[in-house]
């Protein structure tokens, strides 16, 4: 593994996992393994999970974290090849990345999408960038289109919670959001959720279809009420359009998952990556009910990320 960026194998997937399981039963098991390595996170977007638990997770394996918000504590940064830098950007990326890669082991990014321009966005440009120019194994703390170290957390919590069962059905719901918000954790889950050889479907309204790129072998479904039957799983998430890129077409409040809507999954264990707009995504029922798996998914992101860099550490 060069880079924690997707998806790459149900075999990598397992063994993450069960080196996140491992980690979580002893968290200082390797805490020779980091010695004298840095690990820089560099977030362009705003965090409390992602931030928090990398840290954390470096600690544990005694690695050095050091935290740079370069959305509020760096220079402006110029992304485009061969601009004239004649107007409000400071820094270009080649050289941020290059010098960023000089001093660190290993690079973490967060680098969110614009929502206004889908090809730079799909290329996942602006990580892309980082990655080409530091020349260091990078750890993706959520791109433009995908937030594996969310992923892998929740494929734990899911094994932690599956009871046994070899091919629990996993539903991925849209919810209800005032903002256009990313596709990047529905994008991901779902690649994670049917590469980990999981029943996945997914149910939102009309317009609402993700990029089939991640979801090929996923059953897609307008009508949520007859997804949610007999889930073992229900992953309640927002996204706005792909189609009509970034947009909001539907706050429909039907939409935000009751106990009501779990009538015919009486089992069904409910996750969210957090943050989420109680009563708005989600209810309060169902957050502080005895279904909720959100904070143990929060839990999961310090054994996922411990996992990915002993991994890149070898
Ligand atoms: N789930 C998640 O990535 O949370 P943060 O945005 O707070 O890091």
């Amino acid at each position: 593994m060069k880079h924690f960026i997707k998806f790459e194998s149900k075999e990598l997937g397992q063994e993450l996992i069960d080196l996140a399981l491992v980690y979580k039963a002893n968290p200082r098991l390797d805490l020779a393994k980091g010695q004298g390595k840095r690990v820089g996170c560099i977030f362009l977007n705003p965090s409390l999970r992602t931030r928090v638990s990398t840290q954390i997770a470096a600690q544990n394996l005694g690695m050095e974290a050091i935290v740079l918000n370069m959305d509020k504590e760096g220079w402006a940064l110029e992304m485009k090849e061969g601009a004239i830098m004649n107007k409000g950007t400071v820094e270009h990326i080649k050289d941020a990345a290059g010098v960023l890669g000089s001093y660190f082991d290993i690079l973490a990014i967060r680098a969110f999408p614009s929502l206004t321009n889908r090809e730079e966005d799909v290329n996942d440009f602006v990580f892309g960038q980082f990655v080409k120019y530091s020349g260091k194994p990078v750890v993706s703390l959520e791109s433009a289109v995908r937030h594996p170290l969310q992923s892998l957390a929740d494929q734990i919590t899911i094994q932690e919670f599956a009871e046994g069962k070899r091919k629990p059905k996993v539903v991925l719901t849209w919810a209800p959001h005032i903002k256009a918000i990313p596709h990047a954790v529905a994008n991901s889950f779902s690649e994670w959720t049917l590469g980990m050889g999981h029943d996945l479907t997914i149910t939102y309204p009309e317009g609402y279809e993700l990029d089939e790129a991640f979801t090929k072998g996923a059953s897609l479904e307008y009508n949520q009420s007859k997804a949610l039957e007999d889930a073992d799983f229900v992953y309640v998430k927002n996204w706005s359009s792909f189609n009509d890129y970034g947009k909001i077409l539907s706050t429909d409040h039907s939409w935000m998952l009751t106990e009501k809507h779990l009538k015919k999954a009486k089992e069904a264990k409910v996750m969210h990556c957090l943050p989420v707009r109680r009563n708005l995504e989600l209810s309060d029922e169902i957050l502080d009910g005895a279904r909720s798996l959100v904070q143990k998914q929060a839990e999961n992101r310090i054994y996922a990320a411990q996992a990915v860099i002993g991994k890149l550490l070898g």
